[in-house]
């Protein structure tokens, strides 16, 4: 059995026609089945439906041979147990900084909300700036609004969800694309099944 480990969603939506054109169908639609694991058109072949930041732990602790997981993910995750061979180009974003619009930079000790506290800490270290870094599990954009954080670190598309907070990006720290990764373990006893698989994914990136 080769199992997929994939989110719902944006990563799901557009990982869709990469997967069919390797001749992978799901059976069932995530949007309207409650059912975890996805059976396929290969009797062989499975998805797991998992929350996006879970993907690089199933596939690292071989619960899942290959996952999709954006690259903001993965370098949170920070592990070198991980096979990262293929750049999907799909959920393309950046990873930035933001701050209330017009607001004046603040020197000394700043405050930044984030669900991505090592990239966040490793970003404000590298820049030489003193950060005390607030976990959050989502709306970060509300965070500055109530005096919680001076900025945010998340990932911004067209800005709308900035824009509507009264926010505005600052720094990019990184640009953002899903990647494929692949169980160390699997990568070996799975060859025959993954490396095949890997091929069609290139032909199809190279083809777009
Ligand atoms: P989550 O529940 O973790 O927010 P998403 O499906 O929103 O799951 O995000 C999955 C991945 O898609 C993120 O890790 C990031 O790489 C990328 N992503 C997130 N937001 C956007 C966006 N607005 N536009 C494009 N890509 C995005
Ligand atoms: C993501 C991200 C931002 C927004 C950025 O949220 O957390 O809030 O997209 O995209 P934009 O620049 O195009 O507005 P998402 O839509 O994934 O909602 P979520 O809170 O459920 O993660
Ligand atoms: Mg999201």
């Amino acid at each position: 059995m080769l199992t997929i480990a994939v989110s719902k969603g944006r990563i799901y939506d557009e990982a869709l026609p990469l997967l069919a054109e390797a001749d992978i169908i799901p059976i069932d639609d995530p949007k309207t089945s409650r059912k975890l694991i996805l059976k396929t058109n290969h009797a062989d072949i499975q998805l797991i439906i998992i929350r996006a930041t879970d993907v690089p732990t199933f596939v690292e602790y071989g619960a899942a041979d290959i996952g999709i997981a954006g690259k903001d993910v993965l370098i949170e995750h920070d592990s070198d147990n991980l096979y990262e061979p293929i750049d999907l180009n799909i959920a393309c974003c950046k990873l930035m900084t933001a701050a209330p619009t017009n607001a004046p930079d603040i020197s000394g000790r700043v405050r930044v909300a984030t669900k991505y506290v090592k990239t966040a800490e490793r970003y404000f270290a590298s820049k030489g700036i003193q950060a005390k870094i607030i976990k959050l599990y989502g709306a970060m954009e509300l965070a500055p609004l109530v005096g919680l954080a001076d900025y945010i670190v998340d990932v911004v598309d067209t800005g709308n969800t900035l824009r509507a907070n009264g926010l505005e990006p600052r720094e990019l720290i990184m640009n953002i694309s899903s990647r494929l990764v692949v169980n160390k373990a699997s990568m070996k006893m799975k060859h025959q099944i993954i490396q095949p698989l890997l091929d069609q994914f290139e032909k199809t990136l190279a083809a777009r």
